[in-house]
């Protein structure tokens, strides 16, 4: 059944208006081939909007975001906005509008790509057969606790309730179950007292929910060396806030490029944000050779999350994988000589849709 979708573009600094904009036309075509209709509302978020309205994330940006059927926003900051010193920053912008959608779940998928094997830092053979699914608390812990500052030191609180456990550990034990029935819990139990409330919130909720599915505890330290060393033991991996941020930059490398990395953050609700794992790039911002694969796929997880639109999703992903595989690659992954640009890549992928 054709469908009508109110989505909210937010392109952001750097490469985040490129990739964006090579995506839109993605959707489009999609929109296009099932009869369904997408209203792109764009907004500003980041060190655009602290130029025009002096805040990272205007009231308007959020205001539209609530209204609307789901969020695609490209990436924030850049060394304009830097100044350590500075009383707002671009990365404020993206929390805010995260924790002001309750959006406490970020699912960071990583498949290595066949022809994207070489890329990959990792040798080949570890890489075969890798499907992990790291879902990422993402509005507590460290990086919604308590600041302080003095001449002399400095303090972050890292604070979990129980509750927000709960809600993040269901969301990931559900995809388990969907998928291998696998799940892997990282903490830093030995140390921390939030890992230990961590451990034992998701041991309950496991035991007495998900009994059909396997629960695994590392620590994060170990973990970030295994993920590399046998990524291949690994199905779907929960953890907090930092912890997921820091492993899945390291995922990344498992699939060659953080240029591939989508997300989705979901919450209890039907919208959500969609977006590449990787940041703003300044450093090749404005040139169009920026990757746009995992703005891309993030829409194709927009379109199966927020939409339920599940067959153009998966139309989408298949038009990568196959543009993947005629090695139609950006700056990040072609060989010397051999690059595409951000549109190039984006109208590949087009041309690959049924
Ligand atoms: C990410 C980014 C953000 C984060 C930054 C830009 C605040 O690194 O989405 O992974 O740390 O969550
Ligand atoms: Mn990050």
């Amino acid at each position: 059944m054709p469908i009508h979708a109110d989505i909210v573009v937010l392109p952001g600094d750097g490469i985040g208006t490129e990739i964006v904009a090579a995506t839109l036309p993605v959707l489009e075509a999609v929109a296009r081939r099932h009869g369904h209709t997408f209203a792109f509302h764009q907004h500003d978020i980041g060190g655009v909007a602290i130029d025009r309205h002096g805040v990272p994330l205007p009231e308007s940006t959020l205001e539209a975001a609530r209204k609307a059927d789901a969020v695609l926003l490209g990436a924030v900051g850049g060394p304009k906005w830097s100044d350590p010193n500075a009383k707002v920053r671009p990365e404020q912008g993206l929390l805010a509008i995260r924790k002001g959608l309750g959006l406490f779940a970020n699912l960071r998928p990583t498949k290595p790509h066949p022809a994207a094997l070489g890329a990959s830092p990792i040798k080949s053979h570890l890489l075969e057969g890798v499907d992990i699914l790291v879902v990422r608390e993402l509005t507590g812990g460290i990086y919604f606790g308590d600041k302080t500052r003095s001449e002399t030191d400095a303090t972050d609180l890292c604070r979990y309730t129980v509750a927000e456990i709960e809600r993040v550990v269901r969301s990931a034990a559900r995809l388990a179950r969907q998928r291998r029935g696998h799940l892997t819990s990282v903490d830093k139990a030995n140390v921390l007292e939030t890992s230990r409330l961590w451990r034992d919130v998701t041991n309950r909720i496991m035991r007495e929910e998900f009994p059909e599915v396997t629960v695994e505890h590392q620590l994060v330290d170990s973990m970030a060396m295994h993920l590399l060393s046998k990524p291949r033991a690994y199905d779907v991996i929960v953890t907090e806030n930092m912890f997921g941020d820091i492993l899945t930059d390291e995922a990344s490398m498992l699939a060659g490029s953080l240029g591939l990395l989508a997300s989705a953050s979901l919450g209890d609700g039907k919208v959500g944000i969609y977006e590449p794992i990787h940041g703003s790039a300044p450093d090749i911002a404005g040139k169009g050779i920026a990757n746009p694969y995992a703005t891309i796929l993030s829409g194709a997880l927009l379109l199966r999350h927020s939409l339920g639109l599940e067959a153009e999703a998966a139309s989408i992903e298949a038009a990568v994988s196959a543009a993947l595989d005629a090695k139609v690659f950006t700056a990040d992954l072609a060989a010397p000589g051999q690059a595409v640009s951000t549109t190039q890549a984006a109208q590949a992928v087009i041309d690959r849709l049924p």
